[in-house]
């Protein structure tokens, strides 16, 4: 049986759901040979009742202190932000030679490389499947899934706060504040939603699916960006009487000057698969020349969900099958060239 001991630095939607499931699998994990414990967590306020029993478990206000405890294998990061203390816990975590796992896209859109390059000088493993998609398993996909394939294209819905507002503006005629608000309530959401409404959320997505795709280095300052807080309910209108509905995709394809990366409200067609996309949903496609055409779907936010997707990075860490690298060896990955979108 593997020991593994986590400390988890955020205790917020996600970070409760990691602890709640950790124990709720215990047993079969213990039957699959891994003995999975939460031994330490930290959040900023202690007093908060967050549904958890947290008896045993060590409290540390500081997440730099978790990061480097002696009673902590593995640090899983789900405090969010590209700077501040997400990226210190993470960088404390790697050079100290422990593996993290971590939800946080807006850290690795900014800091991708350079986190991995750490990771790899260390030989410890960096696991983001949650950072792209919620519960979708497209970062495993990607990294070990078509090693034979020469991928042209990734697109599709990465916003769960998004797509959830467009639905429900188009088919219940609510406001977008109070789709919004909804979406904030049931946690799907970034702390400050401008990163969902104005589509940086998607391209930070965007930048992490074009890095393992393509092989280039994660840029999300590449990523041409516009999001949904300008559209209209007379704009899902029109676009309903001309058999369209509005989607907010990511698109990042090879094109002849290197690799375009895009993210704006899209007229798609109403039969169209994607346009079946709705709520919190999320799908990603995947255009490769030996599969074709490759899509998964599935719950893109909440806690439950990204929980899912972060407890299959811990087992996967444990079991010592994720490797330190991103994609490919950082020093291997080329530049993300920036190619100057034509507006269509
Ligand atoms: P929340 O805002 O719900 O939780 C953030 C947590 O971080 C809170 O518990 C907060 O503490 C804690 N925190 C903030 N600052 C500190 C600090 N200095 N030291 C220790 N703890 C701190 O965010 P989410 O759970 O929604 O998101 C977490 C991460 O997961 C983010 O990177 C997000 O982008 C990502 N993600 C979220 C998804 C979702 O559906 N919510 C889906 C996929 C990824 P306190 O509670 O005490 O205030
Ligand atoms: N705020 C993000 C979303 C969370 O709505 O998709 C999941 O990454």
């Amino acid at each position: 049986t593997v020991s593994f001991r986590l400390g988890i630095a955020g205790l917020g939607t996600v970070g409760a759901a990691v602890v709640r499931m950790v124990e709720r699998r215990r047993a079969a994990f213990t039957a699959a040979g891994l003995d999975l414990r939460v031994t330490a967590v930290s959040s900023r306020d202690r007093t908060r009742d967050r549904g958890l029993d947290l008896a045993g478990i060590e409290w540390f206000d500081d997440p730099v202190a978790l990061a480097r405890s002696g009673s902590v294998d593995c640090v899983v990061e789900l405090i969010g932000g590209a700077e501040g203390p997400a990226k210190a816990v993470v960088e404390a975590a790697l050079d100290a030679g422990k593996p993290v796992v971590t939800a946080n896209k807006a850290l690795l859109a900014r800091h991708g490389a350079a986190l991995a390059t750490r990771a790899e000088d260390k030989g410890v493993a960096l696991a983001f499947e949650a950072a792209v998609a919620g519960g979708i398993p497209v970062i495993k996909t990607l990294r070990e899934g078509l090693p034979g394939n020469t991928i042209s294209r990734v697109y599709g819905i990465l916003n769960g706060t998004c797509n959830y507002i467009l639905s429900r503006m188009e088919r219940e005629g609510l406001t977008f504040e109070a789709c919004l608000k909804d979406a904030q309530a049931l946690g799907y959401a970034e702390a400050d939603p401008t990163f969902d409404v104005e589509g940086f959320d998607t391209a930070h997505k965007l930048a992490i699916l074009t890095s393992l795709a393509f092989g280039t280095a994660v840029d999300a300052e590449g990523v041409s960006v516009e999001g949904i807080s300008r559209v209209q309910p007379l704009d899902l209108r029109m676009a309903d009487e001309l058999g369209y509905r509005i989607k907010l995709l990511g698109v990042a394809q090879a094109a002849e000057a290197g690799i375009e990366q895009r993210v704006h409200p899209t007229m798609v067609p109403k039969s169209s698969a994607i346009a079946q996309v709705m709520g919190v949903t999320n799908a990603v496609t995947i255009d490769a020349d030996a599969v074709g055409e490759l899509t998964l779907i599935g719950p893109g936010a909440g806690g439950e969900a990204t929980a899912s997707a972060v407890v299959a990075d811990i087992a996967d860490v444990a079991r010592g099958v994720i490797r330190p690298t991103f994609g490919i060896p950082a020093a291997a990955m080329r530049p993300s060239e920036r190619v100057e979108m034509q507006r269509h």
